[in-house]
């Protein structure tokens, strides 16, 4: 009863084809590279399902209802194909990526030891690291370099090898390294000019994954930022950005406990039921939680955790629902669970008259398994947005970030039902197909 098309936009995008192979470059050799990387050589052996992955599994309703048109995504925008796909990563440590997802104890070893000629051949190139940016690691597979922009530049010619070597026509980079400590974006930050020279006095406002989209943009590769760290939200980065007509998007997977909340509380907000407050908490035992352990890290975390409710719930708008809820997360690092996170969620909601309610969710996940199918994602819709010459801030992939990034005027959009709506809108908009509004008043005409 409710959708309608409406509103017909122009004839589409102009998109170049995928052709040739896609270079996805990974920061990071740890739990969910390995596990996106895994899977995907998996999926092309047809041993498992892309289950979770928007890309390969989901159809888009195209015109009215009545019509009946609801190709697959994959089908109704030019992605890459699965076997155009080829892997490179920078690491902290030297171990390949059979070795490091063994490590990791995301997959079953009888799969991974299957996919082992495939995984060993990845072997991470020497990484831009600096542990004061991430207490709790200290790796001995790090690039030397008299100061920040030669790493940079050691980066650029780590892309330029890669592309070379495995004859890509096109790149994109997804971080999926650590969580870096807390930083505030300043003056440094500001301009690309401020940022180099910053990188060059060795400035410690300039922390490696800075230095890995900048090499990126340098290249021309879009960029993805799978973690909380400020990285592509900078003025300078994004400037750069414009400038190289490169796409970027951040900040930090929407997996876990934060999915769940933005499918919890537009519903509560939809029903006008009030919230006094939120209480999550986590065990997770894999090296991510090792890293959450160091207070700064955390910090970093918990801002991108802790803005989600406050901009579904919007109190400003409704004070007598959600003024001063209270709101509290934490992560605890217990080594016994590895990857398989465990979330609390004790939600006070507030109904009719102001009686009391509450809401106990228990979510036994898998973080890496839940993060891998949005690497995917990610990394197959930046190289379409590339094609169509879409450059800067992706607001549509808003829809796999805690912390989506928008222009400076706007607020994010967290709704997930709003971010799905405005991923696939855009697609509808890249083909010249209808914008749905799910106003429906010609069906009853
Ligand atoms: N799994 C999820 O559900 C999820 C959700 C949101 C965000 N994230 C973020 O994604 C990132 C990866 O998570 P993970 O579980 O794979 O962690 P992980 O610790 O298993 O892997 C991270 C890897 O990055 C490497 N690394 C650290 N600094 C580096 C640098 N400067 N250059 C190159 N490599 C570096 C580490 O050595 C490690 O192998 C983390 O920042 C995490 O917070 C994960």
């Amino acid at each position: 009863m409710t959708d309608t098309t409406s509103k017909k936009t122009g004839g589409g995008a102009e998109i170049a084809p995928p052709k040739g192979k896609l270079g996805v470059l990974l920061v990071g050799l740890g739990a969910v590279s390995t596990t996106f990387v895994a899977g995907v050589e998996a999926i092309r052996r047809g041993l498992a399902q892309p289950i979770g992955s928007l890309t390969q599994m989901a159809s888009i309703r195209l015109g009215k209802r009545t019509e009946n048109r609801n190709p697959k995504i994959k089908d109704f925008v030019p992605l890459a194909n699965l076997d155009d796909l080829v892997f490179g990563a920078w690491d902290i440590f030297e171990e390949n990526a059979y070795e490091a997802a063994v490590h990791a104890g995301v997959l079953e070893r009888s799969l991974l030891d299957e996919l082992k000629p495939a995984l060993s051949k990845l072997k991470p190139m020497p990484a831009a690291f600096d542990q004061h940016y991430v207490k709790r690691l200290n790796g001995t597979h790090i690039k030397k370099a008299d100061n920040k922009l030669e790493l940079a530049q050691q980066l650029i010619a780590d892309i330029e090898n890669f592309k070379k070597k495995n004859k890509c026509t096109r790149l994109v980079m997804v971080w999926c390294a650590s969580t870096e400590v807390f930083l505030q974006p300043g003056n440094t930050h500001a301009t690309v000019k401020n940022l180099e020279k910053a990188m060059k006095a060795n400035h410690p406002s300039i922390a490696p994954s800075m230095l890995y989209a900048y090499a990126a943009l340098k290249c021309g590769v879009p960029f993805a930022n799978g973690a909380p760290n400020l990285t592509v939200d900078l003025p300078a980065i994004q400037q750069l950005a414009q400038e190289m007509n490169v796409p970027i998007c951040g900040k930090d997977f929407k997996t876990g406990q934060t999915f769940m909340k933005t499918l919890i509380a537009p519903g509560l907000k939809s029903r006008m039921l009030g919230l006094s407050g939120w209480y999550s908490t986590n065990i997770l035992g894999n090296r991510d939680g090792e890293v959450l352990d160091d207070p700064e890290s955390f910090k970093t975390k918990e801002e991108s955790k802790l803005s989600v409710l406050e901009y579904i719930l919007q109190p400003e708008l409704y004070p007598e629902l959600y003024k001063d809820f209270s709101h509290v997360v934490r992560i605890n690092y217990y080594p016994p669970r590895g990857d398989n996170k465990e979330g609390w969620d004790n939600i006070d909601i507030v109904g009719w008259l102001g009686y009391p309610m509450q809401i106990k969710v228990n979510f036994l996940c898998r973080d890496s398994i839940l993060a891998a199918p949005l690497v995917l994602d990610l990394a197959l819709f930046l190289d379409l947005a590339q094609r169509v010459g879409m450059k800067g801030i992706q607001e549509w992939l808003s829809f796999y970030f805690k912390s989506p990034m928008t222009a400076p005027e706007l607020y994010p959009e967290h709704d997930i039902f709003i971010q799905l709506m405005k991923l696939k809108n855009t697609l509808r908009d890249l083909r010249g197909e209808e914008l749905i509004t799910h106003l429906g008043k010609e069906y009853y005409d």
